[in-house]
């Protein structure tokens, strides 16, 4: 009787007990890290966890972009906090755990987001400076192994975490002019594919989120009309694609998921398509 009146719940079960959560503040209470914040699909993430009820930190090198950040998420009366950090420097990421798990108590979710492509330095392997390579496998690759190594003593405290790498189709897939950004996502799958079996036992899930295409902000308009034509859904990926799968694996509801990777392209990578 009187079951109209119930707010809409959904039920996940945990390690020890059933828990009733609601589906618009999955995250409440949670305090969820999210390293190259500022970015496209960092912003959109972070905004989407902070609906969701975690306190955010963004984590990231840019003092000023990150407080722009927080400010708005603050004014949209969302839960949010800035931390420097680069996630090259080994001494940068422990310092910055250090500190938020200080302020905090803990950390519940690590969305490691920071990165980039070759994009803007399109060669060949062969052609590509051992410079750039460095760099690139640093950040995309080996940031998410150090962050990913250093959370894990904050998790274990509350027998709970959720560590999220943003991977790419590229490092399924492969894509010429791009090898090093492919081998450094690639990477990621075996990292995350060996922490899952590691850490399951302290209730820490580990997966990945790969996506397509996400243009950037400043696109231009053939540009966009050129990626909608990329997948099959026929319509541009937006940020907050990403975001919603972040979200939902950060959440209770995606509990017994670990070790996985979700493509979100719209379809981009499932083959030719005819042409
Ligand atoms: N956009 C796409 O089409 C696409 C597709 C597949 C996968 N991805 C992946 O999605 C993630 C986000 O991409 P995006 O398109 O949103 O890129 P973006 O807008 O350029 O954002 C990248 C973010 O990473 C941060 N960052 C870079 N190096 C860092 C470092 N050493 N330490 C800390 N933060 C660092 C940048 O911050 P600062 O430079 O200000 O410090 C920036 O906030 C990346 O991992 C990317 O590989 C993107």
């Amino acid at each position: 009787m009187f079951g109209f009146l119930k707010k809409p719940r959904i039920v996940v079960k945990t390690k020890t007990e059933y828990v009733y959560v609601d589906p618009t503040k999955r995250l409440t209470d949670k305090i969820a890290l999210v390293t190259g914040a500022s970015g496209s699909i960092g912003s959109a993430i972070s905004y989407r966890l902070a609906l969701e009820g975690a306190t955010v930190i963004l984590a990231g090198r840019s003092a000023d972009k990150l407080n722009a950040l927080a400010q708005q998420l603050k004014h949209d009366n969302l839960m949010a906090d800035v931390i420097i950090m680069d996630v090259t420097d080994e001494t940068s990421v422990s310092c910055a755990m250090r500190k938020v798990a200080e302020k905090y108590g803990r950390i519940d979710i690590l969305i490691n987001n920071a990165g980039f492509s070759a994009r803007s330095a399109k060669k060949m392997l062969h052609d590509q400076d051992i410079q750039h390579i460095d760099e690139l496998l640093s950040t995309n690759l080996r940031g998410p192994l150090l962050t990913s190594r250093e959370v894990i003593p904050y998790m274990q405290k509350s027998d709970f975490g959720r560590i999220i790498h943003v991977s790419s189709i590229v490092g399924l897939q492969g894509k010429a002019c791009h090898a090093e950004y492919a081998a450094a996502k690639a990477g990621l799958f075996g990292l995350m594919k060996s922490q899952a079996i590691e850490v399951g036992c302290y209730g820490i899930t580990v997966n990945c989120v790969s996506p397509g295409l996400v243009p950037r902000k400043d696109a231009s308009e053939e540009k966009l009309a050129k990626f909608q034509e990329t997948n099959c859904l026929n319509r541009i990926c937006s940020p907050e694609d990403i975001a919603h799968t972040c979200a939902f694996l950060a959440s209770n509801e995606a509990c017994f998921i670990t070790g996985q990777n979700i493509v979100v392209d719209g379809g981009r990578s499932l083959g030719l398509r005819g042409d």
